[in-house]
């Protein structure tokens, strides 16, 4: 039946049939009205009720035929759902003002938009600048209240063009995770995956649309604050964990429970010089593209919505204004089509930088080099209009960075509804919920990594007497570290909390003051509580506090008060623990020869204290492997394992001299790349190649046979690496090719392949193009980069 006609069959009663977001309703009195998503928008006539039913049947077939022909009028095309979104960006870039477009580039510090906040003279002022249209984004307002109070605002500008609301989440929005290195020594794409749908499914409850992560710096220096933040030294490895957190935080961007991604900070943030926060990198283009580009490029292919530019120079030139970076590499090579969003301040630091005269200057070389959006040095805002006037910027190269940004507003259904992500209902339910809690915990116990169980000094038994040492394990307020959202240290579970639910003979003692203090009463305290004990868990560590931005430390290592304290405990003759927490691999040469078993802990989140009480008893057992080389000492920094030979790696005399060493330290590092023990063990066997020489087009297959010996079930991470032993610019000794995740059960044996191609076999060059040359490869199989097996085969 067609509306029409179902309309007047029911004039005589209100009567409403839905097309879409029409509705067309004849009242009792015979008005024919039609809405467009429950706002009247037409009161189009009043049919006569003693008018035959044929007679009103054309009435209302030639009034609903009116209003169609009228529609197009009446919605412009801009707000019409049913136009493809080109033409609707088309429409809407004809009438905005230069001013118009010049906001959308501009990304606005936000802060609370209700309660006392909101008189705020400041929070006043950035409500205008939303209703003139003079901000097309904003980062840090948080929670529905909040981000519809200003996206209310955006509505009431001239063409209600919506924000998009920005936040760091980087690992959890309030049910925290493992901070993202922790989460990668997990080997587990999938859970990696899973937890970042986690925070993208909180992120998106509370009316947030874009976060800024993933972080895909490559690093090795420990010194770097951030290197918590990324996913460790090895750009294979960091390709695949970054590709999966953008899967998981971006899904299909079609629902409400996604949202953009961004990978950041491009490029080769992670070189920064010392390890210094801010400072400058120097590396060159073959670096540039086979150890520092592969994990951006993998989450640009995963479909990253937005990329961040970073705060360092390449060859000279900040990040931000580099059109090798952004136009050349980025958006022509990789072919990216997003957002690109500046670093905070990043456009007009190159003011600072020496790069740029000005801030006018800065909003030129920002766009022209292939930037968009402005985040907080509102060098765009104030300059951009004018170079456009002044025809230094044309209005077709304004138009399609702003087509950008109109895009990802339409793509997450903003224009068709602004309050999308702003449901009350949503935010109660889906915010650290017991559901994501019992996933950071499976995460957080996979990202721990059993350094070192001499005797099987772990796992202990439920019936042991713990005495449990160091302020960390009890302190909430350095559980957590920089980057937390809205994560509360008071919800998450110390370890002291999650001992006591395993262990009923438990005692602690604090050991030392969480601000590093010298404390002999407080060491004197734990050894005399030690007399009573079977063993002794000491968590050693750096505060959280000290993980994230601008956390750069000369001395990655175990402070000296700590040593102290372990030094004395030892003298107990009890058997010892550490527990170390740290974002970063700190020097644990002091503390190995003081230990019995070893623990890397990182800084694991809410469920910090469960995880690690899960792995200390013996109810999950450790299956982390590191994804950053532990150095010997700080002057080893770098320290990684993907290094070059050098001309000369061993001693070239008969006498042991003239080679690459130090004098005072050995050159290797504590722990290798990719090291992690278990409680049980696994022996590798049988590594074959399908063939010992190759075509280029051929595919070669690697197996290898892994047995679980020992008498418990265990996960293993088996690895692949190789070598290219001559080519036209040296190639590191060993690199990640391959790995997966395995379980065993005790006794149990299985035979893993690889696979390997011209793909893995090739390298870049400096024009960032893959070249794959002939002569011998080394195949290596392990369970760490130090340990392996190794085959030759020969690239014809
Ligand atoms: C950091 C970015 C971060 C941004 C926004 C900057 O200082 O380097 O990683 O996303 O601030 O908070």
């Amino acid at each position: 039946m067609s509306i029409q006609q179902t309309a007047i069959r029911h004039h005589l009663h209100p009567s409403a049939r839905y097309t879409g977001n029409f509705s067309f309703q004849v009242s009792i009195d015979g008005v024919l009205m039609i809405s467009y998503r429950d706002y009247p928008v037409f009161i189009f006539l009043e049919i006569p009720i003693n008018l035959s039913s044929m007679k009103r049947y054309l009435l209302v077939t030639g009034a609903l035929c009116c209003f169609h022909s009228g529609i197009a009028q009446t919605v412009l095309p801009y707000k019409n759902p049913r136009l493809p979104v080109e033409q609707r960006i088309k429409d809407l870039l004809s009438r905005m003002t230069l001013d118009e477009k010049v906001g959308q580039l501009n990304q606005m510090n936000g802060g609370a938009f209700t309660g006392p906040a909101l008189n705020n003279a400041g929070q006043q002022e950035k409500m205008q600048l939303v209703k003139q249209g003079k901000a097309g984004s904003m980062l840090n307002v948080i929670g529905v209240a909040d981000t519809r109070t200003i996206q209310q605002a955006a509505m009431q500008s001239r063409l209600g063009i919506p924000l998009l609301f920005a936040y760091d989440v980087i690992h959890g929005y309030k049910t925290i995770f493992p901070i993202p290195l922790a989460e990668a020594c997990s080997w587990d794409t999938r859970q990696i995956e899973r937890n970042a749908a986690v925070a993208a499914k909180e992120s998106a409850a509370a009316g947030l649309h874009w976060t800024f992560a993933p972080m895909c710096d490559i690093s090795n220096d420990p010194r770097w604050g951030r290197v918590m933040e990324g996913a460790g030294e090895d750009p294979f490895y960091g390709s695949a964990v970054s590709a999966a957190r953008v899967r998981g935080l971006q899904g299909k961007l079609d629902d409400d429970e996604h949202i953009m991604a961004t990978v950041k900070h491009f490029a080769a943030y992670g070189a920064v010089e010392a390890g210094k926060e801010y400072n400058q990198v120097d590396v060159s283009r073959v670096q540039l593209w086979n150890k520092y580009l592969p994990p951006y490029q993998a989450a640009v292919d995963a479909g990253a919505a937005t990329v961040m530019n970073a705060f360092n120079v390449f060859e000279g030139v900040p990040a931000s204004g580099n059109q090798y970076l952004v136009n050349n590499i980025l958006r022509g090579q990789w072919g990216f089509k997003g957002i690109v969003v500046s670093d905070w301040a990043s456009f007009g630091e190159m003011v600072t930088h020496g790069y740029a005269a000005d801030g006018k200057d800065a909003a030129y070389k920002a766009l022209i080099a292939g930037s968009d959006v402005d985040m907080e040095s509102k060098v765009t805002i104030t300059h951009l209009a004018q170079l456009v006037k002044e025809k230094k910027i044309t209005i077709q190269q304004l138009d399609q960075v702003v087509s950008r940004i109109l895009y990802y507003k339409f793509k997450l259904g903003l224009f068709d509804n602004p309050f999308k992500f702003c449901n009350e209902a949503r935010e109660q339910a889906n915010i650290f919920t017991p559901e994501h809690r019992v996933i950071a915990r499976t995460a957080a116990r996979a990202s721990v990594v059993l350094l070192k169980n001499n005797q099987q000094a772990l796992p202990l038994a439920a019936s042991d007497k713990v005495l449990l040492i160091g302020a960390f394990a009890e302190s909430k307020d350095d559980l957590f570290d920089f980057w937390i959202a809205q994560g509360k240290s008071n919800d998450a579970v110390s370890v002291y909390e999650g001992f006591k639910s395993k262990f009923s003979n438990l005692q602690y003692a604090k050991g030392y003051n969480t601000d590093l203090t010298p404390n002999e009463t407080l060491v004197n305290e734990a050894v005399r509580m030690a007399a009573d004990a079977d063993v002794l868990v000491v968590n050693l560590g750096i505060s959280g506090k000290m993980a994230g931005e601008d956390r750069s430390l000369a001395h990655p290592e175990i402070p000296e008060v700590q040593i102290q304290l372990l030094k004395a405990l030892k003298n107990t003759g009890k058997k010892i623990i550490v527990l170390v927490s740290s974002g970063r691999p700190l020097v644990l040469t002091p503390v190995e020869p003081l230990a019995d078993a070893i623990l890397q802990c990182w800084i694991l989140g809410t469920e910090q204290g469960n995880a690690v009480a899960d792995v200390v008893s013996g109810d999950y057992n450790p299956s982390g492997k590191t994804v950053m080389t532990f150095p010997y000492a700080t002057g080893q920094i770098p320290v990684y394992y993907n290094h070059f030979n050098t001309g000369r790696p061993t001693q070239t005399d008969g006498m042991g001299n003239w080679y690459a060493r130090y004098r005072d330290i050995p050159n290797e590092p504590l722990y290798p790349f990719g090291y992690g023990l278990s409680y049980t063990a696994f022996t590798y066997s049988q590594l074959q190649l399908s063939s010992t020489t190759l075509s280029r087009k051929d595919k070669l297959t690697v197996t290898v046979t892994v047995t679980n010996s020992g008498n418990r079930n265990g996960e293993e991470v088996v690895q692949l690496y190789i070598r290219d032993h001559a080519a036209s610019v040296v190639r590191p000794v060993k690199e990640l090719k391959g790995f997966e995740k395995i379980q065993l059960r005790a006794g149990e044996s299985k035979t893993i392949s690889f696979t390997l191609t011209a793909r893995e076999l090739s390298f870049y060059n400096a024009e960032g193009k893959r070249v794959l040359e002939p002569g011998k490869f080394s195949v290596f199989v392990g369970g760490n980069s130090r340990d392996t097996q190794q085959v030759d085969v020969e690239l014809r």
